[in-house]
């Protein structure tokens, strides 16, 4: 066990603001009252770990992180059970995965043991901030920066991992709806021996301009092909993605190392085979997925993240094509029930998935 020093906010925020926060989450734009800092150094590795108030850090301008992008974040919920307790999901999965971006990206990993006291710790402070209503939770973001002062290009000696919390919504905003997917014919996010399966910000800075050709489309999501295969389905602009057929098949891109393997994909797997379904993680085509829409045989189609939970698609725009499904998305609504359920202590956690942080 890490020793975390604790300094309380000096102005907590006051319950009924709180509330007033938690009556409207949206997403990303409101923070808890505290955060977590904990330092590494090449010489000392981690230490000084603090949960302290909230608020702007100091860093040298020439910190590595600034010039060079050298950083890895996750992405995490906290869920309020009705018995007040709250619970996060499969933090050990998050934690590897960190890891593997740790990897990927030359920065040190961190201890599965101190990721997951990270968040017990923030918790401790600011368990009043997670949200109860349906499809509510508290965002935990955990990342870590190269904060060395030097413009030479290699692994930076000194870093900071932090995780910060915000309460959240629906990820796109308003109730659950269908979303407009974009396909991106310019540009493409990942390419074999690239950061494609990091989790790191300059995949996410790069999908922006794809991303803003997108919302000029009317579109909420963008569509990322696979660079060799050009008609293979990747992920979207910050999630993965399945379709549904008429025959009890789940598809989703197979995991080719471009792409991000996400926790949810992975739990909606389990769970769409625990249902008897059938799973198959393949190349997807668009061609594929177009005539599939056309003749009835993929009757749904969904995104899914830690973010966007389970997210209907209704429609994907291919230039001047589009690719349209209007059914009940009973599948899709079924599994993101299901997985929501758990995560909230309504349904049953017989995966063991479910881990106590307050
Ligand atoms: C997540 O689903 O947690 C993500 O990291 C996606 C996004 C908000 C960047």
């Amino acid at each position: 066990m890490t020793e975390f020093t604790a300094i309380e906010h000096p102005n907590p925020t006051p319950q009924e603001k709180i509330t007033e926060a938690l009556a409207n989450p949206g997403f990303g734009t409101q923070f808890t009252d505290h955060m977590v800092t904990v330092e590494w150094t090449e010489d000392g590795g981690w230490q000084n770990a603090k949960v302290e108030p909230y608020g702007p850090i100091s860093l040298d301008p020439a910190a590595s992180v600034l010039h060079y992008a050298s950083e890895i974040f996750e992405g995490m919920k906290a869920y309020r059970h009705s018995d007040g307790s709250i619970y996060t999901f499969r933090p050990e999965q998050n934690a590897a995965r960190f890891n593997r971006s740790a990897k990927r990206m030359a920065l040190p990993e961190i201890p599965e043991d101190l990721f997951v006291q990270s968040l017990e710790q923030l918790l401790a402070k600011d368990k009043a901030w997670v949200p109860g209503g349906e499809g509510e939770s508290l965002y935990l973001r955990p990342y870590s920066f190269a904060t060395e002062a030097f413009l030479g290009v290699r692994p930076s000696k000194e870093v900071r991992y932090m995780v910060i919390a915000s309460p959240a919504g629906n990820f796109f905003g308003g109730e659950l709806k269908p979303v407009k997917i974009w396909v991106s014919r310019d540009y493409v996010r990942a390419a074999p021996g690239g950061t494609g399966a990091a989790k790191t910000g300059g995949n996410y800075a790069g999908s922006l301009v794809a991303q803003e050709q997108a919302a000029a489309n009317g579109c909420q999501q963008v569509l990322f092909l696979d660079p060799l295969h050009e008609n293979s389905v990747e992920e979207l602009g910050g999630m993965n993605v399945f379709l549904v057929t008429n025959d009890g098949r789940v598809l989703t891109p197979e995991l080719t190392g471009t792409i991000l393997e996400g926790v949810t994909r992975s739990a909606l797997i389990q769970l769409a085979k625990d249902r008897g379904l059938t799973v198959e993680e393949r190349r997807i085509t668009l061609d594929e997925w177009a005539a599939g829409a056309a003749d009835g045989t993929i009757t749904e189609a969904f995104a899914c993240g830690t973010a966007a939970a389970v997210t209907p698609i209704g429609e994907l725009l291919d230039g001047d094509k589009t690719i349209s499904h209007t059914g009940d998305y009973s599948t899709t609504l079924a599994l993101r029930e299901e997985l929501l359920g758990i995560q909230t202590g309504k349904v049953e956690d017989r995966h063991g998935w479910l881990h106590k942080l307050a």
